[in-house]
Protein backbone atom coordinates (compact mmCIF):
# COMPACT_ATOMS: atom_id res chain seq x y z
CA UNK A 1 0.00 0.00 0.00
CA UNK A 2 1.29 3.46 -0.58
CA UNK A 3 1.09 6.44 1.78
CA UNK A 4 2.36 9.94 1.63
CA UNK A 5 3.27 12.90 4.46
CA UNK A 6 4.66 16.11 3.95
CA UNK A 7 7.63 17.67 5.13
CA UNK A 8 10.10 20.66 4.54
CA UNK A 9 13.33 21.24 3.43
CA UNK A 10 16.05 24.22 2.89
CA UNK A 11 18.01 25.38 0.45
CA UNK A 12 19.96 28.68 1.30
CA UNK A 13 18.06 30.49 3.77
CA UNK A 14 14.65 28.97 1.95
CA UNK A 15 12.67 26.26 2.38
CA UNK A 16 10.71 24.38 -0.08
CA UNK A 17 7.88 22.05 0.25
CA UNK A 18 8.86 17.82 0.36
CA UNK A 19 6.56 15.15 -0.26
CA UNK A 20 7.07 11.53 1.35
CA UNK A 21 5.42 8.97 -0.37
CA UNK A 22 5.76 5.28 1.21
CA UNK A 23 5.20 2.54 -0.34
CA UNK A 24 4.61 -1.08 1.56
CA UNK A 25 5.05 -4.17 -1.26
CA UNK A 26 5.96 -7.88 -0.92
CA UNK A 27 9.56 -8.65 -1.97
CA UNK A 28 12.87 -9.31 -0.50
CA UNK A 29 12.97 -6.91 2.80
CA UNK A 30 14.79 -3.67 2.10
CA UNK A 31 14.19 -0.39 2.59
CA UNK A 32 15.21 1.98 -0.21
CA UNK A 33 15.05 5.82 0.03
CA UNK A 34 15.30 7.39 -3.39
CA UNK A 35 15.13 11.15 -4.18
CA UNK A 36 18.66 12.35 -3.84
CA UNK A 37 19.20 11.65 0.09
CA UNK A 38 22.67 12.73 1.41
CA UNK A 39 24.13 9.93 4.11
CA UNK A 40 22.12 11.56 6.68
CA UNK A 41 18.82 10.71 4.94
CA UNK A 42 19.83 7.64 3.91
CA UNK A 43 20.67 6.30 7.18
CA UNK A 44 17.25 7.72 8.59
CA UNK A 45 15.89 4.25 7.25
CA UNK A 46 17.89 2.67 10.61
CA UNK A 47 16.31 4.98 12.91
CA UNK A 48 13.04 5.17 11.44
CA UNK A 49 12.81 0.84 11.51
CA UNK A 50 14.19 0.82 15.43
CA UNK A 51 12.03 3.98 16.37
CA UNK A 52 9.16 1.91 15.21
CA UNK A 53 9.97 -1.01 16.72
CA UNK A 54 10.27 0.72 20.44
CA UNK A 55 7.60 2.48 20.23
CA UNK A 56 5.70 -0.56 20.10
CA UNK A 57 5.32 -1.21 16.38
CA UNK A 58 5.68 -3.67 13.62
CA UNK A 59 8.61 -2.58 11.06
CA UNK A 60 6.95 -4.67 8.23
CA UNK A 61 9.93 -7.59 6.88
CA UNK A 62 8.97 -6.76 3.15
CA UNK A 63 9.75 -4.15 0.97
CA UNK A 64 9.59 -0.52 1.58
CA UNK A 65 10.35 2.22 -0.94
CA UNK A 66 10.70 6.10 0.17
CA UNK A 67 10.67 8.55 -2.39
CA UNK A 68 11.34 11.76 -1.29
CA UNK A 69 9.83 14.19 -3.98
CA UNK A 70 10.73 16.66 -5.71
CA UNK A 71 13.48 13.76 -6.61
CA UNK A 72 16.05 16.27 -8.64
CA UNK A 73 16.93 18.48 -5.22
CA UNK A 74 19.54 17.16 -3.03
CA UNK A 75 17.83 16.34 0.69
CA UNK A 76 19.98 16.95 3.11
CA UNK A 77 19.81 15.66 7.28
CA UNK A 78 17.56 13.80 9.83
CA UNK A 79 14.58 16.09 9.86
CA UNK A 80 12.88 13.77 7.25
CA UNK A 81 12.84 10.76 9.85
CA UNK A 82 9.02 11.29 11.62
CA UNK A 83 7.41 12.01 8.58
CA UNK A 84 8.75 8.88 6.90
CA UNK A 85 8.18 6.82 10.04
CA UNK A 86 4.51 8.11 9.86
CA UNK A 87 4.44 7.08 6.01
CA UNK A 88 5.86 3.45 6.61
CA UNK A 89 3.12 3.00 9.77
CA UNK A 90 0.48 4.07 7.39
CA UNK A 91 1.53 2.20 4.13
CA UNK A 92 1.91 -0.92 6.49
CA UNK A 93 -1.62 -0.49 7.96
CA UNK A 94 -1.13 -0.16 11.21
CA UNK A 95 -1.97 3.43 11.86
CA UNK A 96 -5.33 4.54 9.92
CA UNK A 97 -5.04 8.43 9.99
CA UNK A 98 -7.44 10.71 7.59
CA UNK A 99 -5.87 13.64 8.20
CA UNK A 100 -1.93 12.87 6.99
CA UNK A 101 -2.20 15.53 4.31
CA UNK A 102 -3.26 18.05 6.96
CA UNK A 103 0.36 18.46 8.20
CA UNK A 104 3.53 19.43 7.71
CA UNK A 105 5.86 17.22 9.59
CA UNK A 106 9.49 18.08 11.19
CA UNK A 107 11.53 15.60 13.34
CA UNK A 108 14.29 13.54 13.47
CA UNK A 109 13.94 10.32 15.39
CA UNK A 110 16.32 8.82 18.59
CA UNK A 111 16.20 4.94 18.78
CA UNK A 112 13.42 5.28 21.08
CA UNK A 113 10.87 6.79 19.48
CA UNK A 114 11.56 10.18 20.90
CA UNK A 115 11.93 13.24 18.28
CA UNK A 116 15.02 15.70 18.98
CA UNK A 117 15.21 18.58 16.80
CA UNK A 118 16.33 19.75 13.51
CA UNK A 119 17.68 22.59 11.69
CA UNK A 120 15.69 25.36 10.07
CA UNK A 121 12.13 25.36 11.80
CA UNK A 122 11.67 28.99 11.30
CA UNK A 123 12.02 29.51 7.28
CA UNK A 124 9.66 26.63 7.84
CA UNK A 125 7.04 27.88 9.32
CA UNK A 126 7.90 31.17 7.69
CA UNK A 127 7.28 29.75 3.96
CA UNK A 128 3.95 27.33 4.89
CA UNK A 129 1.52 30.33 5.10
CA UNK A 130 -2.09 28.35 4.40
CA UNK A 131 -0.68 25.42 2.16
CA UNK A 132 -1.34 23.17 5.85
CA UNK A 133 -3.42 23.11 8.97
CA UNK A 134 -0.30 23.75 11.02
CA UNK A 135 3.10 22.47 11.87
CA UNK A 136 4.12 19.36 13.66
CA UNK A 137 7.53 19.67 15.13
CA UNK A 138 10.00 18.55 17.99
CA UNK A 139 9.22 20.07 20.82
CA UNK A 140 12.31 21.87 21.53
CA UNK A 141 11.94 23.84 18.09
CA UNK A 142 8.08 24.91 19.36
CA UNK A 143 9.42 28.78 20.44
CA UNK A 144 11.19 29.45 17.04
CA UNK A 145 9.33 28.58 14.95
CA UNK A 146 5.92 29.84 16.46
CA UNK A 147 8.45 33.23 15.80
CA UNK A 148 6.99 33.02 12.50
CA UNK A 149 3.32 33.49 13.67
CA UNK A 150 2.43 32.34 9.92
CA UNK A 151 0.99 29.22 10.72
CA UNK A 152 -0.24 26.43 13.88
CA UNK A 153 3.21 25.01 15.41
CA UNK A 154 2.04 21.64 17.04
CA UNK A 155 4.94 20.41 19.22
CA UNK A 156 5.47 16.86 19.99
CA UNK A 157 8.11 14.51 22.08
CA UNK A 158 7.99 10.99 20.93
CA UNK A 159 6.55 9.11 17.71
CA UNK A 160 3.48 7.70 19.84
CA UNK A 161 2.67 11.36 20.77
CA UNK A 162 1.86 12.39 17.21
CA UNK A 163 0.07 9.15 16.45
CA UNK A 164 -2.35 9.62 19.13
CA UNK A 165 -2.81 12.93 18.43
CA UNK A 166 -3.28 12.74 14.77
CA UNK A 167 -5.77 9.80 15.77
CA UNK A 168 -7.76 12.39 17.15
CA UNK A 169 -6.82 16.34 15.46
CA UNK A 170 -8.87 17.80 17.59
CA UNK A 171 -7.31 17.20 20.28
CA UNK A 172 -4.52 19.23 19.14
CA UNK A 173 -4.02 22.46 21.06
CA UNK A 174 -1.32 24.81 18.90
CA UNK A 175 1.77 27.06 20.31
CA UNK A 176 1.71 30.10 20.93
CA UNK A 177 4.34 32.47 22.37
CA UNK A 178 4.30 36.35 23.23
CA UNK A 179 6.75 37.38 20.72
CA UNK A 180 6.90 41.21 22.19
CA UNK A 181 7.89 39.28 25.37
CA UNK A 182 10.43 37.38 24.08
CA UNK A 183 11.81 39.89 21.98
CA UNK A 184 11.76 42.26 25.26
CA UNK A 185 13.80 39.68 27.20
CA UNK A 186 16.12 39.07 24.68
CA UNK A 187 17.31 42.18 24.58
CA UNK A 188 20.04 42.05 27.17
CA UNK A 189 23.99 42.75 26.83
CA UNK A 190 25.99 41.74 29.48
CA UNK A 191 28.72 44.35 28.95
CA UNK A 192 28.70 48.21 28.86
CA UNK A 193 30.70 50.62 27.28
CA UNK A 194 31.66 52.19 30.72
CA UNK A 195 33.55 48.90 31.34
CA UNK A 196 36.21 50.75 29.19
CA UNK A 197 38.55 53.26 31.26
CA UNK A 198 39.92 56.25 29.64
CA UNK A 199 40.33 56.01 25.81
CA UNK A 200 38.44 58.88 24.71
CA UNK A 201 39.37 58.89 21.05
CA UNK A 202 38.41 55.23 20.39
CA UNK A 203 35.22 55.62 21.96
CA UNK A 204 34.75 58.22 19.91
CA UNK A 205 35.36 56.92 16.47
CA UNK A 206 33.50 53.98 17.52
CA UNK A 207 30.38 56.23 18.30
CA UNK A 208 30.94 57.72 14.69
CA UNK A 209 31.55 54.36 13.19
CA UNK A 210 28.35 53.02 14.66
CA UNK A 211 26.37 56.30 13.29
CA UNK A 212 27.18 55.71 9.77
CA UNK A 213 27.74 51.95 9.62
CA UNK A 214 31.49 52.40 9.09
CA UNK A 215 33.83 49.45 9.30
CA UNK A 216 36.48 49.76 11.77
CA UNK A 217 40.40 48.77 12.46
CA UNK A 218 42.00 48.86 15.47
CA UNK A 219 45.34 48.86 16.10
CA UNK A 220 47.58 48.76 19.16
CA UNK A 221 50.00 46.59 21.34
CA UNK A 222 48.79 43.60 23.14
CA UNK A 223 46.19 44.04 26.30
CA UNK A 224 45.82 48.04 25.18
CA UNK A 225 41.84 46.80 25.52
CA UNK A 226 41.20 46.35 21.61
CA UNK A 227 38.72 43.57 21.99
CA UNK A 228 37.30 44.54 25.11
CA UNK A 229 36.46 47.77 23.24
CA UNK A 230 35.11 45.58 20.30
CA UNK A 231 32.86 43.16 22.15
CA UNK A 232 31.15 46.49 23.60
CA UNK A 233 30.59 47.66 20.16
CA UNK A 234 26.95 46.07 19.60
CA UNK A 235 25.65 47.61 22.75
CA UNK A 236 25.96 50.68 21.33
CA UNK A 237 24.61 50.28 18.22
CA UNK A 238 20.34 51.13 17.49
CA UNK A 239 18.02 48.44 18.98
CA UNK A 240 17.34 45.40 16.46
CA UNK A 241 13.94 46.07 14.71
CA UNK A 242 11.50 43.10 14.48
CA UNK A 243 12.29 42.98 11.22
CA UNK A 244 16.03 42.61 11.22
CA UNK A 245 15.95 40.30 14.23
CA UNK A 246 13.37 37.90 11.98
CA UNK A 247 16.19 38.02 9.29
CA UNK A 248 19.04 37.04 11.74
CA UNK A 249 16.96 34.55 13.67
CA UNK A 250 16.36 32.84 10.17
CA UNK A 251 19.88 32.39 9.35
CA UNK A 252 20.49 30.92 12.96
CA UNK A 253 17.79 28.89 12.69
CA UNK A 254 19.09 27.66 9.93
CA UNK A 255 22.44 26.85 11.37
CA UNK A 256 20.66 24.73 14.35
CA UNK A 257 22.00 28.03 17.02
CA UNK A 258 18.66 29.21 18.24
CA UNK A 259 18.29 26.68 21.08
CA UNK A 260 20.32 28.75 23.99
CA UNK A 261 19.17 31.90 22.42
CA UNK A 262 15.30 31.66 23.67
CA UNK A 263 13.78 31.67 20.30
CA UNK A 264 14.50 34.73 18.75
CA UNK A 265 17.81 36.86 18.09
CA UNK A 266 16.94 40.07 19.56
CA UNK A 267 20.28 41.55 20.41
CA UNK A 268 22.76 41.97 17.32
CA UNK A 269 25.03 39.14 16.50
CA UNK A 270 28.65 39.53 17.32
CA UNK A 271 30.81 36.84 15.72
CA UNK A 272 34.26 36.33 16.11
CA UNK A 273 35.87 33.78 14.66
CA UNK A 274 39.37 32.14 15.29
CA UNK A 275 42.09 33.28 12.79
CA UNK A 276 42.28 29.30 11.31
CA UNK A 277 38.79 29.42 10.16
CA UNK A 278 39.08 28.60 6.54
CA UNK A 279 37.35 31.43 3.82
CA UNK A 280 34.32 28.65 3.15
CA UNK A 281 33.12 29.02 7.19
CA UNK A 282 33.73 33.21 6.85
CA UNK A 283 31.81 33.49 3.55
CA UNK A 284 29.55 30.38 4.05
CA UNK A 285 30.47 27.58 1.41
CA UNK A 286 29.83 23.63 0.82
CA UNK A 287 28.26 21.48 -1.85
CA UNK A 288 25.37 22.68 -0.21
CA UNK A 289 25.97 25.93 0.75
CA UNK A 290 25.66 27.06 3.96
CA UNK A 291 25.99 30.51 5.84
CA UNK A 292 28.81 31.98 6.94
CA UNK A 293 30.56 33.80 9.27
CA UNK A 294 29.66 36.77 7.52
CA UNK A 295 25.76 36.16 6.99
CA UNK A 296 25.87 34.52 10.87
CA UNK A 297 26.71 38.26 12.23
CA UNK A 298 23.99 40.01 9.53
CA UNK A 299 22.51 43.01 11.55
CA UNK A 300 25.42 42.87 14.13
CA UNK A 301 29.18 43.06 14.24
CA UNK A 302 31.83 40.45 12.66
CA UNK A 303 35.29 40.88 14.66
CA UNK A 304 38.21 39.57 13.51
CA UNK A 305 40.68 39.68 15.95
CA UNK A 306 44.36 39.65 15.02
CA UNK A 307 43.46 40.21 11.72
CA UNK A 308 47.21 39.70 9.94
CA UNK A 309 47.21 35.92 10.70
CA UNK A 310 44.31 35.08 8.99
CA UNK A 311 45.20 33.56 5.97
CA UNK A 312 45.14 35.45 2.79
CA UNK A 313 42.58 34.00 0.90
CA UNK A 314 40.00 34.75 3.31
CA UNK A 315 40.81 38.53 4.10
CA UNK A 316 40.77 38.57 -0.25
CA UNK A 317 36.67 36.37 0.28
CA UNK A 318 35.75 39.53 2.61
CA UNK A 319 36.02 42.01 -0.20
CA UNK A 320 32.47 40.90 -2.11
CA UNK A 321 30.50 40.77 1.01
CA UNK A 322 31.58 44.15 2.01
CA UNK A 323 31.09 46.17 -1.15
CA UNK A 324 27.91 44.30 -1.79
CA UNK A 325 26.49 43.55 1.73
CA UNK A 326 25.40 39.90 0.52
CA UNK A 327 27.19 36.78 -0.38
CA UNK A 328 26.64 35.23 -3.75
CA UNK A 329 27.65 31.17 -3.69
CA UNK A 330 27.25 29.42 -7.06
CA UNK A 331 28.10 25.66 -7.25
CA UNK A 332 27.15 23.21 -10.35
CA UNK A 333 23.56 23.04 -9.46
CA UNK A 334 22.34 25.93 -7.54
CA UNK A 335 23.26 29.55 -6.19
CA UNK A 336 22.41 31.34 -3.51
CA UNK A 337 22.21 34.40 -2.30
CA UNK A 338 23.21 35.26 1.82
CA UNK A 339 22.65 38.49 3.37
CA UNK A 340 25.30 40.17 4.83
CA UNK A 341 25.10 43.53 5.99
CA UNK A 342 27.57 43.54 8.93
CA UNK A 343 30.17 46.36 10.24
CA UNK A 344 33.53 45.12 10.22
CA UNK A 345 35.81 45.43 13.51
CA UNK A 346 38.99 44.34 12.61
CA UNK A 347 42.09 44.52 15.25
CA UNK A 348 45.81 44.14 15.11
CA UNK A 349 49.10 44.76 16.99
CA UNK A 350 51.45 46.55 14.49
CA UNK A 351 53.51 44.55 14.05
CA UNK A 352 55.20 41.18 15.46
CA UNK A 353 56.19 41.68 18.67
CA UNK A 354 52.89 44.03 19.08
CA UNK A 355 55.18 46.86 20.92
CA UNK A 356 55.68 49.88 17.89
CA UNK A 357 53.55 51.79 19.31
CA UNK A 358 53.89 50.97 22.89
CA UNK A 359 56.16 54.47 24.49
CA UNK A 360 56.80 52.10 27.58
CA UNK A 361 58.14 49.10 26.08
CA UNK A 362 60.82 48.45 22.99
CA UNK A 363 60.16 47.06 19.85
CA UNK A 364 62.64 44.45 18.53
CA UNK A 365 61.44 44.04 15.26
CA UNK A 366 63.64 45.49 12.30
CA UNK A 367 61.88 47.84 9.49
CA UNK A 368 61.62 45.22 7.00
CA UNK A 369 59.84 42.55 9.57
CA UNK A 370 57.57 45.70 10.36
CA UNK A 371 56.32 46.02 6.62
CA UNK A 372 56.12 42.05 6.26
CA UNK A 373 54.07 41.74 8.56
CA UNK A 374 51.65 45.01 7.76
CA UNK A 375 51.86 43.60 4.18
CA UNK A 376 49.48 41.27 4.96
CA UNK A 377 46.49 43.37 5.05
CA UNK A 378 46.03 43.83 1.38
CA UNK A 379 45.07 47.81 -0.24
CA UNK A 380 41.87 46.57 -1.44
CA UNK A 381 40.53 44.92 2.49
CA UNK A 382 42.11 48.32 3.64
CA UNK A 383 40.18 50.51 1.46
CA UNK A 384 36.98 49.19 2.56
CA UNK A 385 37.88 49.56 6.37
CA UNK A 386 36.77 53.61 6.46
CA UNK A 387 37.74 54.16 10.08
CA UNK A 388 41.45 53.39 11.61
CA UNK A 389 42.10 53.71 15.34
CA UNK A 390 45.19 53.42 16.86
CA UNK A 391 44.42 52.44 20.43
CA UNK A 392 46.99 53.78 22.90
CA UNK A 393 48.53 51.43 26.02
CA UNK A 394 46.77 52.66 29.16
CA UNK A 395 48.35 55.17 31.42
CA UNK A 396 48.08 53.68 34.89
CA UNK A 397 46.05 57.15 36.55
CA UNK A 398 43.76 56.08 33.83
CA UNK A 399 43.46 52.35 34.57
CA UNK A 400 43.28 53.62 38.32
CA UNK A 401 40.78 56.79 38.05
CA UNK A 402 37.59 56.42 40.07
CA UNK A 403 35.40 58.54 36.95
CA UNK A 404 32.67 56.93 35.61
CA UNK A 405 32.69 56.51 32.65
CA UNK A 406 29.78 56.76 30.05
CA UNK A 407 27.53 54.17 29.48
CA UNK A 408 26.71 52.60 26.50
CA UNK A 409 22.68 53.55 26.24
CA UNK A 410 23.67 57.16 26.50
CA UNK A 411 25.83 57.10 23.36
CA UNK A 412 23.17 55.00 21.82
CA UNK A 413 20.85 58.12 22.04
CA UNK A 414 23.73 59.85 19.87
CA UNK A 415 23.67 57.38 16.95
CA UNK A 416 19.87 56.77 16.90
CA UNK A 417 19.66 60.23 16.36
CA UNK A 418 22.50 60.51 13.83
CA UNK A 419 20.42 57.71 11.73
CA UNK A 420 17.53 59.29 11.81
CA UNK A 421 19.00 62.10 9.77
CA UNK A 422 20.49 59.86 7.56
CA UNK A 423 17.30 57.39 7.02
CA UNK A 424 15.22 60.84 5.86
CA UNK A 425 18.17 62.03 3.70
CA UNK A 426 18.01 58.76 1.73
CA UNK A 427 14.45 58.25 2.31
CA UNK A 428 14.32 57.93 -1.90
CA UNK A 429 17.67 56.60 -2.34
CA UNK A 430 18.53 52.79 -2.06
CA UNK A 431 21.20 53.41 0.49
CA UNK A 432 20.47 53.39 4.46
CA UNK A 433 23.53 54.94 5.82
CA UNK A 434 26.71 56.97 5.00
CA UNK A 435 28.93 53.93 4.68
CA UNK A 436 27.05 52.99 1.27
CA UNK A 437 26.87 55.98 -0.37
CA UNK A 438 28.08 55.89 -4.12
CA UNK A 439 30.22 58.60 -5.60
CA UNK A 440 27.45 60.33 -7.01
CA UNK A 441 25.71 60.79 -3.51
CA UNK A 442 29.01 61.43 -2.14
CA UNK A 443 28.78 64.41 -4.25
CA UNK A 444 24.75 65.54 -4.19
CA UNK A 445 25.19 64.91 0.04
CA UNK A 446 28.47 66.13 1.09
CA UNK A 447 29.03 69.79 0.46
CA UNK A 448 32.20 70.65 1.74
CA UNK A 449 32.00 74.46 2.46
CA UNK A 450 35.44 77.00 1.44
CA UNK A 451 37.30 76.26 4.90
CA UNK A 452 36.73 72.32 4.76
CA UNK A 453 37.81 72.51 1.28
CA UNK A 454 41.26 74.15 2.24
CA UNK A 455 41.47 71.68 5.14
CA UNK A 456 41.25 68.99 2.49
CA UNK A 457 43.85 70.03 -0.11
CA UNK A 458 45.92 70.38 3.43
CA UNK A 459 45.49 66.86 3.90
CA UNK A 460 46.25 65.71 0.46
CA UNK A 461 49.62 67.66 -0.03
CA UNK A 462 50.92 67.75 3.38
CA UNK A 463 49.56 64.85 5.05
CA UNK A 464 49.93 62.53 1.90
CA UNK A 465 46.51 61.25 2.38
CA UNK A 466 45.65 59.13 -0.81
CA UNK A 467 43.17 59.49 -3.34
CA UNK A 468 41.45 56.50 -1.97
CA UNK A 469 41.22 58.01 1.50
CA UNK A 470 39.63 61.23 -0.34
CA UNK A 471 35.94 59.50 -0.31
CA UNK A 472 36.28 58.23 3.06
CA UNK A 473 37.13 61.61 4.23
CA UNK A 474 33.76 62.99 2.69
CA UNK A 475 31.62 60.06 3.71
CA UNK A 476 32.93 60.18 7.73
CA UNK A 477 32.51 64.08 7.82
CA UNK A 478 28.97 63.79 6.65
CA UNK A 479 28.47 61.03 9.76
CA UNK A 480 30.28 63.24 12.06
CA UNK A 481 27.93 66.36 10.50
CA UNK A 482 25.06 64.04 11.48
CA UNK A 483 26.26 63.50 14.82
CA UNK A 484 26.16 67.08 15.25
CA UNK A 485 23.06 67.69 13.66
CA UNK A 486 24.37 70.12 11.26
CA UNK A 487 23.32 70.37 7.76
CA UNK A 488 26.56 71.15 6.17
CA UNK A 489 29.90 69.51 6.50
CA UNK A 490 32.02 72.06 8.64
CA UNK A 491 35.57 72.41 8.85
CA UNK A 492 35.90 70.58 12.42
CA UNK A 493 34.32 67.41 11.00
CA UNK A 494 36.86 67.50 8.04
CA UNK A 495 39.48 67.49 10.19
CA UNK A 496 38.15 64.87 12.84
CA UNK A 497 37.53 62.79 10.02
CA UNK A 498 40.83 63.08 8.81
CA UNK A 499 42.03 61.88 12.10
CA UNK A 500 40.61 58.29 11.61
CA UNK A 501 42.55 57.87 8.51
CA UNK A 502 45.98 58.47 9.93
CA UNK A 503 46.86 55.20 9.99
CA UNK A 504 47.00 55.40 5.82
CA UNK A 505 49.79 57.42 6.70
CA UNK A 506 51.72 56.34 9.73
CA UNK A 507 51.71 53.18 8.88
CA UNK A 508 50.79 52.24 5.12
CA UNK A 509 51.60 55.40 3.75
N1 LIG B 1 40.56 50.73 28.89
C1 LIG B 1 40.48 49.70 29.72
N2 LIG B 1 39.69 49.77 30.82
C2 LIG B 1 39.59 48.72 31.67
N3 LIG B 1 40.26 47.57 31.51
C3 LIG B 1 41.07 47.44 30.46
C4 LIG B 1 41.21 48.49 29.50
N4 LIG B 1 42.07 48.09 28.54
C5 LIG B 1 42.43 46.84 28.87
N5 LIG B 1 41.84 46.43 30.01
C6 LIG B 1 42.02 45.14 30.66
O1 LIG B 1 43.00 44.41 29.95
C7 LIG B 1 42.48 43.18 29.48
C8 LIG B 1 43.04 42.87 28.12
O2 LIG B 1 42.42 43.67 27.15
P1 LIG B 1 42.14 43.15 25.70
O3 LIG B 1 42.06 41.68 25.67
O4 LIG B 1 40.99 43.90 25.18
O5 LIG B 1 43.46 43.61 24.98
P2 LIG B 1 43.84 43.51 23.45
O6 LIG B 1 44.18 44.88 23.02
O7 LIG B 1 42.78 42.81 22.73
O8 LIG B 1 45.17 42.66 23.50
P3 LIG B 1 45.78 41.62 22.41
O9 LIG B 1 46.46 42.44 21.38
O10 LIG B 1 46.75 40.83 23.20
O11 LIG B 1 44.65 40.83 21.91
C9 LIG B 1 40.98 43.35 29.50
O12 LIG B 1 40.31 42.13 29.70
C10 LIG B 1 40.76 44.31 30.65
O13 LIG B 1 40.67 43.58 31.84
MG1 LIG C 1 42.66 40.97 21.68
Amino acid sequence: MLAKTYSYGINGLDSYPITIEVDVSNGLPATIIVGLPDSAVKESKERVRTAIKNSGYKYEPRRITVNLSPADIKKEGPSFDLAIALGCLAASKQIDLNCLDDYAVLGELSLDGHVKPVKGTLPIALSMADRFKGLILPAENALEASVARNTNIYPVKTLNEVVNLLSSPERLQPFTANIDSLFAQANHYDVDFSDVKGQAFVKRGMEVAAAGNHHILLIGPPGCGKSMLAKRFPTILPDMTLAEALETTKIHSVMGLLRKKGGIVATRPFRSPHHTTSAAAIVGGCSNPRPGEVTLSHNGVLFLDELPEFNRDVLESLRQPLEDHKVTISRANKSVIFPSRIILICSMNPCNCGFLSDPRKNCNCSQAQIQRYLSKISGPLLDRIDIHLEVPALLSNELLSPKKEEPSHSIKERIVKARSVQQERFESEKVTYNAYMTPSQIKAFCYVDQEGKRMLKMAIEELGLSARAYDKVLKLSRTIADLDNEQNILAEHIAEAIQYRSLDRNWWG
